[in-house]
């Protein structure tokens, strides 16, 4: 087999195939107002995990049974990339009763009925489509009417046991050990809680067997719940075969009931999401400490420091440095891009060979374009900050469009809020913004032009000017010294010459104070 082709028959869906995922309980077990299956592991909804193995297989479509917070659930199942439909489970009456809800989606009009289906339950996040595939060729190959997925764990409790015909020999594998009935945890007698092989809740079922047999479930057990675990022994009793593949690596069995199996799952996928990308040429200083979540990608030669979580739907490009302490979130990362150390970035492109940080913070849509530099306790908010252009220190770039080769100087607001809307900021192409600066939205700055450190800009500036908006310098000499004498009692000093020192205006400010007087009224007069 070619690469290729090997691919495409592990990607390939497998004709006549239904699947079901149980997602109706609210998971008692979890202590949370949330339904279990929307827990987030390592940044998505638990059930989205098992979503992505039915949508990879199905060729006769999938049935999502949804009950608790139903509304919610949908919408994760909506965003599948398959043909998905929602089935309701009104009460929680048992995971039997969960999957007879597909019914409806799968047999009568538009009539599909499945030659096999695959039914899985919504928390089992850590199972491999890989290893579903090996269960349905078994389950193929041995002409089974159920075949099962199990587990031997060290310990067992809380899990349904796989009871087999010589209980004794069945670690040994002997080839008439075939299985009998699962026993759920709460039904287990002695001897069978001690049994290690569980049931890991994924089945594939013959279509012609599984809802007849749902119909004869009996829920006169200890939960009083009909359960889908029951069909085991129906099809023993019916002298069907029965057969179970038992898993090697047990993770991947791990079903999700309480908050510490939650983070044993979140270990475990964080676990594998590190080894994807360290295999795929991605460096990581310190791996434990790096954060990733299930839906980032990241480039070739992308360097993370200690500390770096990267989330949601973040996609990094080549050759990245992303240093200690900076998250990431639903960002865009062009290739080369430097990120120093604990920076926010959300909803936000970062596009090639800029560079941002330290303590920066990026709020949802900012675009830093090419070989721009955002440093130093910069905030920016919906801006856009043009190609080579700098803002290195202490500044808030707020409902801003920012030219390219412009600097803004340390501590430049944009005035983005008058206290009940938001205004824009816009900056020419090549425009210097001295340090401390103001900008008044809404203005715009026309390119090339000059704005001298201090100013407050309220009005729009056009092309190439120059605005100084500040109080003259005063400089009295010796003033200082006259004072400090008087607060010790000294007999002062006298004044240089006249009784008063000169005032001096110094260069850069506006040199007379009628100049003064006339810009002050100017701006005065602007309105909002
Ligand atoms: C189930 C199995 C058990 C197995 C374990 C593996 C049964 C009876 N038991 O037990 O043998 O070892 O999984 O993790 O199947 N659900 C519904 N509707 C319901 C009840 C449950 O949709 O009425 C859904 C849940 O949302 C969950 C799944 O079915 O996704 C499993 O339910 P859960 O209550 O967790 O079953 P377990 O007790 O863990
Ligand atoms: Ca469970």
């Amino acid at each position: 087999m070619t690469h290729s082709s090997q691919d495409q028959a592990l990607s390939s869906s497998i004709p006549g195939l239904g699947v079901i995922i149980m997602a109706a309980g609210l998971g008692k077990r979890m202590q949370s107002s949330l339904a279990k299956v929307l827990h987030p592991v390592a940044g998505r909804p638990m059930v989205s995990y098992v979503l992505d193995i039915a949508c990879g297989l199905a060729e006769e479509g999938v049935a999502v049974i949804v009950g608790h917070q139903g509304a919610e659930v949908r919408r994760v199942v909506e965003t599948a990339d398959g043909q998905v439909s929602v089935a309701e489970q009104t009460k929680q009456l048992g995971t039997g009763h969960a999957v007879l809800q597909a019914r409806a989606v799968f047999v009568g009009p538009p009539p599909r009925n499945p030659s096999r289906y695959l039914i899985l339950n919504g928390d089992t996040p850590l199972l491999t489509a890989a290893t579903v595939r090996k269960l349905l060729a078994m389950h193929d190959a041995q002409g089974a009417a159920v075949t099962l997925l199990t587990a031997v764990l060290d310990d067992a409790a809380g899990y349904g046991r796989v009871i087999r015909r010589r209980r004794d020999e069945w670690l040994q594998g002997a080839a008439d050990n075939a299985v009998q009935s699962i026993v759920e945890d709460k039904d287990t007698s002695e001897a069978e809680r001690a049994v290690r092989e569980i049931n890991v809740g994924t089945y594939v079922v013959d279509g012609e067997f599984l809802f007849p047999a749902l119909d004869k479930l009996d829920p006169r057990n200890a939960q009083g719940e009909y359960y889908l675990t029951d069909i085991v022994q129906m099809a023993v009793q019916q002298g069907r075969t029965v057969s179970a593949l038992r898993l090697r690596a047990i993770d991947e069995g791990l079903g999700i009931n309480s908050r510490v199996q939650l983070a044993e799952a979140e270990r475990v996928l964080r676990q594998r999401i590190r080894e994807r990308w360290l295999e795929a040429g991605v460096t990581m200083r310190d791996p434990a400490s790096t954060w990733i979540d299930a839906d980032v990608t990241i480039g070739r030669d992308t360097v993370l420091y200690p500390n770096v979580t990267l989330e949601g739907r973040t996609v990094i490009g080549d050759a990245v440095v992303v240093h200690s302490g900076s998250r990431i979130t639903d960002c865009t990362i062009g290739n080369r891009v430097e990120i120093l150390d604990h920076c926010i970035l959300r909803e936000s492109h970062v596009e090639a060979e800029s560079h941002v940080g330290p303590f920066v913070h990026l709020r949802p849509g900012v675009t830093v374009r090419r070989k721009a530099k955002v440093g130093n306790f910069v905030e920016m908010k919906k801006a856009e900050l043009g190609e080579g252009s700098k803002a290195n220190h202490l500044s808030y770039l707020g409902d801003a469009t920012i030219g390219s080769g412009v600097n803004i100087g340390a501590g430049t607001i944009t005035c983005n809020y008058d206290g009940y809307k938001k205004f824009q900021t816009v900056v020419g192409d090549g425009v210097f913004i001295g340090s401390d600066v103001q900008l008044v939205a809404p203005v715009t700055i026309g390119q090339g032009s000059v704005i001298a450190a201090g100013a407050t800009v309220t009005q729009d500036v056009p092309m190439d000017a120059l605005v100084i908006s500040r109080v003259p310098q005063v400089t009295r000499e010796g003033w200082a010294a006259r004072r400090r004498a008087l607060q010790s009692g000294q007999v002062p000093p006298p004044a240089p010459a006249a009784k008063r020192a000169p005032v001096k205006v110094a260069k850069g400010s506006t040199s007379s104070k009628r100049s003064v007087k006339k810009q002050s009224a100017g701006q005065r007069t602007k309105r909002r």
